[in-house]
């Protein structure tokens, strides 16, 4: 292919990769010939989708020929319901990264910049350049988001701040005084994007409540999904919530269709699946003591998590032990691209897929 198609890229393009997903069932099914696969790479639910939202697949059959509601109506009524908030505070996206990709289209350009901490959800940098700005990494404090020092970071043309809360891949959390601070001393013209992609699964008591800041801080957009807890990841459904100014902004460049028809009916149902939310913050409970307590043993340092995976480092270079655990029929994720290369993520299974998990990482200590 001639290059000087590609000497034409916007900036910022260039440098970047494409997001690396976690490796699917199917492609190490077919390399590796395994009949059982585990897959504990990408932080989904693993008791599978809300019971209830799969139990209105078949009703949606009549309704595919027609486009979907493109203000997702229903689904935002029945999100503001559930997060006690007004229709106008809310958007849809297809998966809550949409949400960030238009906060970055909407705020950043070639001239401006977007701060978030070292180690921070991959995708924060990907939308930034892509839209051309430069994005300013805040070193961590013990693999946290330092906050206090964040202020020090914003340059004159920083136009995002982008908070992982909790943050993957490391699994740490800031404290609602943590971001209230951040928020008091950032500039009211900078928008603040708190991803909240992990929220159901914290159950620590100062935790940030971003309900309450909303009614203080009109540059504070909050974003949410249906990828995890709801354990619907495949559907692709997420939400931001802000005030309504803001909210009507990012519906301008908003795609007119962007949530599909399915997702919007099963996330409706599955907001209300409190069974379905408990059994998963159950299991996710009990099973990070598990697998902390079962890693530490094993000599391997664990960041403590209050989400849904565990990021630990051994004696290995993460590549190659998630290499050699995929050759045993375990997918999990190697965190290269998080600039962590002898760390490992493991999202928290069933106790048949930890052990499972477990024993063949032991054989390979
Ligand atoms: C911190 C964080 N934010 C956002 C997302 C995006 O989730 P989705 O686009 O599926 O809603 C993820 C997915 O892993 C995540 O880890």
């Amino acid at each position: 292919m001639s290059s000087d198609i590609l000497n034409n890229l916007n900036p910022g393009i260039e440098d970047l990769h494409p997001y690396e997903p976690g490796r699917s069932i199917d492609e190490v099914v077919a390399e590796f010939g395994h009949h059982q696969v585990v897959k504990l790479a990408s932080n989904e639910n693993p008791l599978g989708a809300s019971p209830k939202a799969l139990s209105i697949l078949a009703r949606l059959e009549n309704d595919l020929h027609l486009y979907p509601d493109g203000n997702g109506t229903k689904l935002k009524e029945e999100i503001a319901n559930h997060e006690n908030v007004a229709f106008d505070n809310i958007i849809i996206g297809n998966g809550s990264n949409e949400i960030l990709e238009l906060a970055a289209r909407a705020f950043l350009n070639p001239k401006t910049s977007s701060v978030a901490s070292k180690h921070a959800f991959a995708v924060y940098k990907i939308v930034t350049q892509s839209a051309g700005a430069s994005l300013i990494e805040v070193p961590t404090c013990n693999w946290a988001h330092d906050l206090k020092s964040f202020e020090n970071y914003l340059e004159s043309s920083t136009r995002v701040i982008f908070i992982a809360n909790p943050n993957n891949p490391t699994g740490t959390y800031n404290s609602h005084e943590e971001v209230h601070s951040l928020l008091k001393k950032v500039p009211s013209s900078v928008l603040v994007v708190l991803d909240c992609a992990y929220f159901e699964y914290v159950t620590k008591e100062d935790y940030v409540k971003p309900l309450d800041l909303l009614n203080e801080f009109d540059n504070l957009l909050i974003t949410k999904t249906f990828s995890k807890i709801h354990g619907l990841a495949s559907i692709r459904v997420g939400y931001g919530i802000a005030n309504p100014s803001l909210i009507e902004v990012l519906n301008r460049i908003r795609q007119p269709f962007n949530v599909n028809t399915i997702a919007q009916a099963m996330a409706c149902v599955a907001i209300n699946d409190h069974e379905h939310i408990r059994q998963s913050i159950e299991l996710n409970s009990e099973q990070y003591e598990f697998l902390f307590d079962k890693l530490s043993k094993l000599g391997l340092e664990c960041i403590p998590s209050v989400a849904n995976f565990i990021t630990f480092k051994g004696n290995f270079i993460g590549q190659e032990m998630f290499n050699n655990l995929m050759e045993k029929g375990v997918i999990v994720r190697s965190v290269d691209l998080y600039d962590m290369k002898d760390f490992i993520r493991v999202t928290i299974g069933t106790e048949t897929e930890n052990l499972k998990f477990l024993s063949a990482l032991e054989e390979l200590l």
